[in-house]
């Protein structure tokens, strides 16, 4: 129990650390949120300084979501409780510590954590990001249509991860739901 509270505290703390940031002034860019969507995340790093920053964002978010879930796995914590610290890495991004916590929308960090966790369903639902990126070029709606395509597909192919998918999809929608209602007003920015 003191190493799942331990590792479940150093996830959300790895959450916390949101990488667009540094990154943006490693790359001598302006804060991601002050332009574009306002979201410190890969998209809007994106938006701010091309692909080389917004890929370096996007695997170290990502990095920090499956750091401590495949710590867990080692150790040979339940699904149960590697759920718990991934959505702790999770939460750690969109309500960070460091950060007075005003974070991001989790999509980065759920994939990281996902492949931890749940690789092909992972897998498949990136599948969808990209594919829906290629099409429509909105990165909103690829991360809504991957992130609700999530449940479903883990519970076809790997069940025992439903519960994570099912909460991560019920926060990654809530964080989305300025996008969400830019979407439906067809306002939504893509990149
Ligand atoms: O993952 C974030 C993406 O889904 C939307 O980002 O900056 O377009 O609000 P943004």
């Amino acid at each position: 129990p003191v190493a799942i509270v331990l590792l479940c505290a150093s996830a959300y703390l790895a959450g916390s650390v949101l990488f667009a940031i540094p990154v943006c002034r490693l790359w001598k860019l302006p804060d991601p949120r002050a332009l574009g969507s306002g979201n410190p995340g890969a998209t809007n790093v994106y938006r701010a300084g091309g692909w080389q920053p917004a890929l370096a964002t996007l695997v170290l978010d990502a990095f920090k979501g499956w750091l401590p879930v495949w710590l867990g796995q080692s150790l040979g914590m339940s699904i149960l409780v590697q759920a718990m610290i991934a959505l702790c890495a999770v939460t750690g991004h969109m309500i960070p510590a460091f950060y007075r916590f005003k974070g991001g929308k989790g999509v980065a960090t759920a994939l990281g954590a996902g492949l931890a966790l749940a690789p092909l369903t992972t897998a498949i639902m990136a599948g969808l990001w990209l594919g829906v990126m290629w099409r429509w070029r909105i990165s909103a709606m690829a991360s809504l249509v991957a992130i609700t395509s999530g449940p479903l597909i883990s519970a076809l192919l790997e069940p025992e991860t439903l519960p994570l998918f099912g909460l991560l999809t019920l926060l990654i929608v809530v964080r989305h739901r300025n996008n969400l209602i830019r979407l439906a007003q067809g306002r939504e920015t893509g990149l």
